[in-house]
């Protein structure tokens, strides 16, 4: 796909398979977002159009716009600044010396080329050849300061997606204190859509919600310094008459695990800019003279075709251009953890005990989490101390890995080296590494604090510690957890005039720790976690192409869970764990069966000590990991389609549905939530299927036409809570 410039019409038009974007320049100055949507190969110069969007009433005009009668407050913008009779958000807001805040930041040019550049210091979507994807870089001069933005857009021949970041490079001689940085704005002709977005708390993660747009500022955000579990950075716009599979929505997703903002502002006349990118909460960058600065991404999706179609894309986009290693395309072991087998309560043979247990139903890997350093019997101490408490294992790690590699099993380890136990050797020593502000209380989460990684000091110390332990030992998995905010946001390493970068170097110094420690262990499997999923991202996909979902394991509320996450996340990136029961966060009792099923719609794992199982639920089990092996691919690397919805009332089940690529197999769950006397019978109509083949059951042999699975369906009764079922469809030749 590509993207060109019309010097007739001054016309930028950025095409992916399926979407036009276009953006006019106006006046020579400025970037008219004339289009985003479906295909459109050619539109008239965007001066008369900037003209007719507008009224000629005018409260403030600045002069330019004056000249072409237009509103500056009511013009569809790619790029906005304050200070040009525009007052929606901007997409950038800066300080200079004098005290000012306007910046008139004017069209200055532009290149086209193929291909995608990295940007410096953070993760970002990326290509493994240049003809994968084209890139255009729109410049900008606001004359005045010397200030330059680069605004960097890449269309992919095989997404419907577009990357958009921005870096702000000062060509000045005086230093720039940057307030605010969009990531993208986007402005829309009109306000009839609703605002979805993924909120929650710990063990709640990524509900989805959806917010009428009106002339209200919507806007979800963090100022936690990570994510967060309350809010996650994706957002979008779709109108009241989407569905899964049809009417149109606009996706934005940003690549990013620290503060960030993402809304929309409705102005009087009904237009709609949507903006994102980090949180100006708190945010001051100092940018000196010759030096420039880096946006994160934005990743947008437009679909014609319903929430579903735009999902599918951020799926193939992000576990083939986001994940990256040996594990993007390798299949993932499955693993038993000892969490809430154990909790902090464990020696060698129980660890032992456990994995012998799991190899014989067929589980590749025994991951050994919080409790095995310093002195941790509970989670008051020894976070920093990453050396084994001997009291628990007394022969070391490399003994236990070595026991568990014996029985034919691989063998992993939970970290969590952001943080630091007040009482922890760590701490200790080097009371100054920590976030804090010097004379204020430091606030504790879980009795700990956070390490001050905007520092190269301490980067490279939290580096040395992890590697020294994945040297020594047999350790092919990393579980690498956080488990609180950042508040109190403070650094003894920068002056005074720098602590409003704290937030974002912390970012930066997470993000290159995590590049040195993954590029030193190719073959580690790494999963993210945040005390569950508080820090489930684009950005961290770059360096685990797994994350765990939620500390919530019970089957029912991991279907809202996963349904919400699977919004832009594929479900290749979502760890799910199959637990005991009463389950230990809602004491909620649901069959193993329904356990398993719902847990191998992502990377199944077992999270309970299967030595108590009774003998019908361990031979379950069994059956529940060969099962699993023989359709994750399916699951993982096929199209996903949300047949029902948890979050849908008038239904008593929650459908998924992955077909794979070559559309050969197809896997469907059925899971009832709830049980209702005397139910009618259920149609479930599958998607995406080749309609003029044949498909078999796999259970019975039945064969069945793509058009009657998909135009009648499957029926199915929903008479007792928590039965459910997997149906596999194989295309005959
Ligand atoms: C939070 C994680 O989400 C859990 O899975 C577990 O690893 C605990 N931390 C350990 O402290």
């Amino acid at each position: 796909m590509s993207i060109r410039f019309d010097k007739e019409t001054k016309n930028f038009y950025l095409e992916t398979p399926n979407t036009s974007y276009i953006i006019g320049v106006v006046e020579d100055k400025y970037l008219f977002h004339a289009h985003y949507g479906k295909k459109i190969a050619f539109m008239p110069s965007c001066d008369s159009l900037a003209k007719a969007h507008t009224s000629s009433y005018s409260v403030v005009n600045s002069d330019s716009y004056e000249k072409l009668g237009i509103r500056g407050d009511n013009i569809l913008l790619d790029f906005s600044t304050f200070g040009s009779a525009d007052f929606r958000t901007p997409s950038f807001h800066a300080r200079y010396e004098n005290g000012s805040t306007v910046t008139q930041l004017w069209y200055n040019g532009y290149k086209i080329f193929k291909g995608k550049p990295t940007l410096k210091g953070l993760p970002a979507t990326y290509t493994e050849s240049d003809d994968e994807a084209t890139t255009l870089e729109i410049y900008l001069k606001d004359a005045i300061s010397g200030l330059e933005a680069v605004l960097c857009y890449t269309t992919f021949e095989k997404y419907d997606a577009i990357a958009r970041s921005v870096r702000y490079i000062n060509n000045g001689t005086q230093c720039i204190y940057l307030k605010s940085v969009m990531s993208a704005t986007v402005d829309l002709p009109d306000m009839n859509y609703e605002f979805i977005n993924l909120a929650g708390t710990h063990a709640r993660e990524r509900h989805i919600n959806n917010t009428k747009l009106s002339h209200t500022k919507i806007e979800v955000s963090s100022a936690k310094g990570t994510t967060s579990h309350i809010q996650n950075n994706f957002v979008a716009l779709a109108r009241p008459e989407t569905t899964e599979e049809s009417g149109e929505v606009y996706g934005f997703s940003l690549v990013y695990s620290g503060n960030f903002v993402a809304g929309v502002d409705v102005n009087g006349q009904d237009t709609t800019r949507v903006y994102m990118g980090i949180n100006p909460h708190d945010f001051c960058w100092k940018l000196n003279s010759g030096e420039d600065f880096q946006s994160p991404e934005a990743v947008l999706v437009y679909s014609s075709d319903g929430l579903g179609k735009m999902s599918r894309t951020y799926h193939s986009l992000y576990r083939s251009r986001i994940c990256r290693g040996k594990y993007r395309d390798a299949e993932r072991p499955v693993l038993i953890n000892n969490w809430e087998a154990t909790y902090f309560d464990f020696n060698e043979d129980k660890i032992v005990s456990i994995a012998e247990k799991a190899k014989s139903a067929g589980i590749d890997l025994m991951v050994l989490d919080d409790g095995w350093f310093g002195k941790r019997n509970d989670d008051t101490t020894s976070l920093g101390d990453w050396y084994e408490d001997k009291n628990k294992l007394p022969k070391g790690l490399e003994n236990l890995a070595k026991r568990v590699n014996d029985l034919g099993m691989q063998f992993g380890l939970w970290f969590e080296p952001e943080m630091v136990s007040e009482d922890s050797d760590l701490f200790r020593a080097h009371p100054d590494w920590c976030i804090g502000v010097p004379g204020r209380e430091m606030s504790v989460g879980r009795n700990q604090y956070v390490l001050d990684l905007s520092r190269k000091d301490v980067c490279d110390y939290i580096v040395n510690a992890v590697s020294d332990v994945l040297h020594r030992a047999n350790i092919t998995y990393v579980k690498w957890d956080m488990n609180r905010y950042i508040s109190e946001v403070g650094s003894l390493a920068y002056p005074s005039d720098q602590q409003g970068e704290i937030a974002h170097r912390y970012v930066l110094g997470l993000y290159d720790v995590l590049e040195r420690i993954t590029t030193t262990f190719p073959n580690v499997l790494f999963e993210g976690c945040s005390g569950g999923g508080g820090r489930f991202d684009p950005a961290m996909l770059y360096y685990s192409p797994q994350i765990w979902t939620s500390d919530n394991t019970d089957a029912i509320e991991r279907m809202y869970i996963q349904h919400g996450t699977s919004m832009v996340y594929p479900v290749s990136s979502m760890g799910s764990h199959v637990s005991a029961v009463p389950n230990h966060q809602v004491g909620r009792t649901t069959p193993i069966s329904l356990r398993g099923n719902v847990a191998m719609a992502g990377q199944l794992g077992y999270e309970l000590d299967l030595n108590k199982l009774s003998e019908d639920d361990f031979n379950q089990v069994i059956e529940q990991v060969k099962f699993y092996k023989r359709i994750r691919k399916t699951v993982h690397y096929g199209d996903m389609y949300r047949i029902r919805s948890p979050y849908d009332k008038s239904t008593q089940n929650t459908v998924w549905q992955f077909v794979s690529e070559d559309k050969n197999q197809v896997v469907l769950f059925d899971y009832t939530m709830e049980c209702k006397v005397n139910p009618s019978l259920d149609h479930i109509k599958l998607q995406g299927l080749d309609i003029n083949a044949l498909y078999e059951l796999e259970e019975t042999g039945e064969v069945f036409g793509g058009d009657y699975l998909m135009n009648f369906g499957i029926t199915a009764i929903h008479r007792y809570e928590y039965t459910n079922k997997v149906y596999v469809f194989n295309r005959l030749a």
